[in-house]
């Protein structure tokens, strides 16, 4: 017997265990196109139907009768976004829902049963019903902490409370059902996914390129404004403004890019996400602009170190996020480590897929908590929060759940004597036990460089006039 291909299988799972998938691409990245809408609304109908499916055994999991949500048309629960036909873009009037866990009374009857309701009648339908289905522990999204778990708009639930005998009031709220259910990816979006992910890239790679940037002439709000036109002729769209910045060490994450015009030798960083067929995506690169005046051909070794650490720092991370462990026990081991090998840097990890900051198992801590930072208190991302944090960074980290890795490694770059945020963000899913955690589509290992002046199908320089 030839063991040979036993031993590089082995090796190959050793290997697997601790590098993730494809890496950054040798080859360009191409603009990907998504099927026709018409298709698309087929597919995204399929993926709602097989999500859908996975509810009765969900009530079971967290031992709950009934799951009631009521709304009205522009004040939708979020779970609803996650539920509906491709061709719907409102709920309306009233509308509700009752998933129910498709045993006794209702089994085999629709699920979720749905009313959409002007004359009122829905509640006598819906008291019969409950009363015939006997059931006794009723779910509503009251949670006061986990947005997607806290959808009942007050309006709706003193409807509730006319409508319904007190006894079913007593509902209870058990966010984990909306977190689950919306965190939950089927297989059939990853192929989709990945399309999107290198579509991002090919944005980024002509972005940060001399096709697009000009030293001295191009801001980088120019560029933001350019992803923005990019993502629309690509016929995406988007959730997010992109943030492009000039890194320094005073620029930080924050909810806006920096305000420059960009010249040779800056480092450059981006941070967008696009949204189509129900995903988003949220990305950071970055970028150096060579000093082609002084004849330079490659960043200075201190920024490639830089990109470097950052990268060791995702496969710390990565290596620490094991399903069915906490957020903040992932956050903690993964500190540890970074101490071990004396990296300094802020992981603030997030569950992505229907939101790009969606529900679910938040792994986030700063190194430096400024003024500033403290004030920004947004549920996800958390450049704000302390080592443990509260209510997400308790979830577990779920295998069927996209994560956005994003970090930054502090690096002190010689060239420039000074220390910089290596900013990097990339999307992985779950493969198996075996392999762990991959990049969707790649991570960035090397940084994109602007070489201008743009060259010609030859690949000799053009002579551009300034
Ligand atoms: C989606 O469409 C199907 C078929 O028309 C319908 O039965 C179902 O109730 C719709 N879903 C929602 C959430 O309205
Ligand atoms: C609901 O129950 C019926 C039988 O009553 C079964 O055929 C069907 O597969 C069940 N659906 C789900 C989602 O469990
Ligand atoms: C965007 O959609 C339009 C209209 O369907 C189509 O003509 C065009 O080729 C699409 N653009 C891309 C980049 O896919």
């Amino acid at each position: 017997m030839n063991i040979l291909p036993l031993l590089i299988t082995i090796a190959g799972s050793v290997f697997f265990a601790c590098t993730y998938g494809q890496l950054h691409p040798d080859i360009p990245s191409r603009y990907r196109a998504l099927p026709p809408l018409r298709e698309q609304a087929r597919i995204l109908d399929a993926w709602k139907e097989e999500r859908i499916s996975r509810i009765p055994a969900l009530l079971k999991k967290y031992d709950i009768d009934a799951w009631l949500m009521s709304m009205r048309e522009h004040a939708e629960d979020p779970v609803w976004w996650s539920i509906k036909n491709a061709t719907q873009f409102a709920a309306h009037r009233r509308t509700v829902l009752l998933f129910h866990t498709n045993t006794s009374y209702l089994a085999g009857r629709p699920n979720p049963l749905v009313w959409v309701d002007n004359t009122g009648q829905v509640w006598d339908d819906l008291r019969f019903i409950l009363m015939q289905y006997q059931s006794k522990r009723i779910a509503l999204n009251t949670d006061k902490n986990i947005a997607f778990g806290g959808g009942l708009h007050v309006g709706e639930w003193l409807e509730l409370y006319e409508q319904l005998p007190y006894e079913w009031m007593k509902a209870v709220s058990e966010p984990m059902l909306a977190v689950e259910y919306i965190a939950t990816r089927v297989s059939g979006q990853l192929g989709y996914y990945r399309l999107l992910q290198e579509t991002v890239w090919a944005m980024i790679e002509e972005a940060f390129s001399e096709r697009v940037i000009k030293p001295g002439a191009t801001s980088t709000v120019d560029l933001e404004w350019w992803f923005r036109e990019k993502i629309q002729a690509q016929n995406l769209s988007t959730w997010v403004h992109p943030r492009v910045s000039v890194i320094t060490p005073e620029s930080f994450p924050g909810w806006a890019g920096t305000d420059d015009i960009i010249r040779e030798g800056d480092l450059l960083h981006v941070d967008f996400g696009v949204t189509a067929m129900g995903m988003n995506t949220d990305t950071q690169h970055m970028a150096y602009v060579l000093r082609t005046s002084e004849g330079e051909t490659d960043a200075p070794n201190g920024l490639i170190e830089g990109i470097k650490k950052a990268n060791r720092m995702q496969d710390l991370v990565l290596s620490q996020m094991k399903p069915g462990k906490t957020g903040n026990a992932v956050l903690q081991s993964s500190l540890k480590q970074m101490e071990t090998e004396s990296i300094t840097g802020q992981i603030y990890c997030h569950p992505i897929g229907d939101y790009a900051h969606a529900p679910g198992a938040v792994m986030g801590k700063p190194i430096s908590v400024s003024a500033s930072l403290r004030i920004m208190t947004f549920l996800v991302g958390f450049t704000n929060l302390p080592e443990y944090v509260p209510v997400l960074g308790e979830l577990p980290i779920l295998p069927e759940t996209w994560y956005s890795i994003e970090l930054y490694a502090y690096h002190f770059v010689p060239e420039r004597k000074e220390t910089l945020r290596f900013r990097l963000e990339e999307t992985v899913y779950w493969v198996d036990e075996q392999r762990g955690w991959d990049f969707v589509y790649g991570r960035q290992e090397r940084l994109h460089l602007i070489n201008w002046p743009p060259s010609d199908v030859h690949g000799s320089k053009l002579l551009v006039q300034s």
